[in-house]
Formats: C-alpha cells, sequence, structure tokens
C-alpha cells in the first residue's frame, strides 16, 4: 500500500484556507487532516464543525478529524454531519468513548481511535473490531511544532500484530523529511504533518519527501 500524506491544516495560513487547501491538493495529499481542540483535553483551541463544512466545500479529499476533546460523544454527530470521512476519539477522554465510534459509524464517518504518547497499545485491544483506524501520537496533544517522541515507534509493529491488516495505522505528531523513513519502516501507513508541509516552500516536494517518492 502506499503511504497516504494527510497535511494537518493547523499550520495553514487560515486567511488564505481555500488557496492552501487547493495547493496541498495540487501537491499530492491524499486527506486532510483536522485538529480539533477544546482546550480541556488539551490546553489549545482550534476549530470545530463550521470548519469542517467549510473544508468539505472546498475540497473531495477525505477530511480526517481527530477530535481531541472531552465528551466526544456529544460531537461526532455535528462533525460527521458537517463532512468528516473519518472520527477518531481518544480513550484517554473524558465520555462514552464506544458510544462515541458507533455514533460515528451510525452517521456515516468512519470511527477510528487515536492515543496520546503514554497509552499503551495493548490497552486498546478491546477495540478491534469497532475501528477502521488506531492513530498513535508522537507527540503530546495540543501544538504543533513539536519533536517526534521515537520510543513510540514500536507501537506500528504492536499494532499491527494486535489489530491486524484491516486496521489503519496513522502517525501524527513531529514527522519531517529526514524521520519518514523510519516512520514508514515502522510501520506508519498515514502521515500526518502539519509544519512540515504548510512550513515548507515547496508542498509537493514536501509531501514527496514524506511519501518517500
Ligand atoms: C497535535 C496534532 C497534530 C499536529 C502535527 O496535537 O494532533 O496533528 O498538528 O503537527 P506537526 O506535524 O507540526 O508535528
Ligand atoms: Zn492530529
Amino acid at each position: 500500500m502506499k503511504t497516504l500524506i494527510a497535511p494537518s491544516v493547523l499550520s495553514a495560513d487560515f486567511a488564505r484556507l481555500k488557496d492552501e487547501i487547493q495547493a496541498v491538493e495540487a501537491a499530492g495529499a491524499d486527506w486532510i487532516h483536522v485538529d480539533v481542540m477544546d482546550g480541556h483535553f488539551v490546553p489549545n483551541i482550534t476549530m470545530g464543525p463550521f470548519i469542517v463544512e467549510a473544508l468539505n466545500r472546498l475540497t473531495d479529499l477525505p477530511l480526517d478529524c481527530h477530535l481531541m476533546i472531552q465528551r466526544p460523544e456529544k460531537y461526532v454527530e455535528q462533525f460527521a454531519k458537517s463532512g468528516a470521512d473519518w472520527i477518531s476519539v481518544h480513550p484517554e477522554a473524558e465520555g462514552d468513548i464506544p458510544g462515541a465510534l458507533e455514533l460515528a459509524a451510525k452517521h456515516g464517518a468512519k470511527p477510528a481511535l487515536a492515543i496520546k504518547p503514554g497509552t499503551a497499545v495493548e490497552s486498546v485491544k478491546s477495540y478491534a473490531g469497532k475501528i477502521g483506524m488506531l492513530l498513535v501520537m508522537t507527540v503530546e496533544p495540543g501544538f504543533s511544532g513539536q519533536k517526534l517522541m521515537a520510543d513510540c515507534l514500536p507501537k506500528y509493529a504492536q499494532a499491527k500484530k494486535l489489530f491486524g491488516e484491516k486496521v489503519l495505522l496513522e502517525i501524527d505528531g513531529g514527522v519531517k523529511a529526514e524521520n519518514a523513513g523510519s516512520v514508514r519502516t515502522a510501520g506508519a501507513q498515514v502521515i500526518v504533518a502539519a509544519t512540515a508541509i504548510f512550513h515548507s516552500k515547496d508542498y509537493a516536494r514536501a509531501i514527496g519527501a514524506l511519501r518517500g517518492a
């Protein structure tokens, strides 16, 4: 399988959102990653369903919505109806996480689980059969531009063993050209990148380097 690249709009220039989305699309992006933060689960506030709805009108690329929020079960329906294709929720968050995954699927989004660096893959194995993707974070959630925690990389092989071929494995946090090779070798199939793409001068080149093209 080709490595999928999901630019995170968190580092895009929001005054030029349409241009930025069109530019990463033209540069070969496979998905658009949307980092949703509530100021409670993480110490930062970003965007909500309004932005997802706007992004959905700007691109046909799948919208990969990473919900770093408490009580995701209250909001997944709204995100799905706004055009989220994938919805990732955190098991570390307060709330009904299995319920949030069920609601995401019920409203037409693909359910996924996202785990923080300190959360063991083993601890979420009961979610097998309920998710189509596992997002393994390689930075503490909250901000782009942090350094990848390389000690998280063995988690992809562990996840492959526990979840099998059917569950996609996504990496999020600190991936850049210099470490993308080891990230792919570790078994990540979807690479999220904010800084490495949106802070580069040549988006196509940045995406190609992450993919190993
Ligand atoms: C962090 C977010 C990431 C972040 C990645 O909480 O989930 O998606 O934007 O940013 P970079 O690629 O700059 O580490
Ligand atoms: Zn993310």
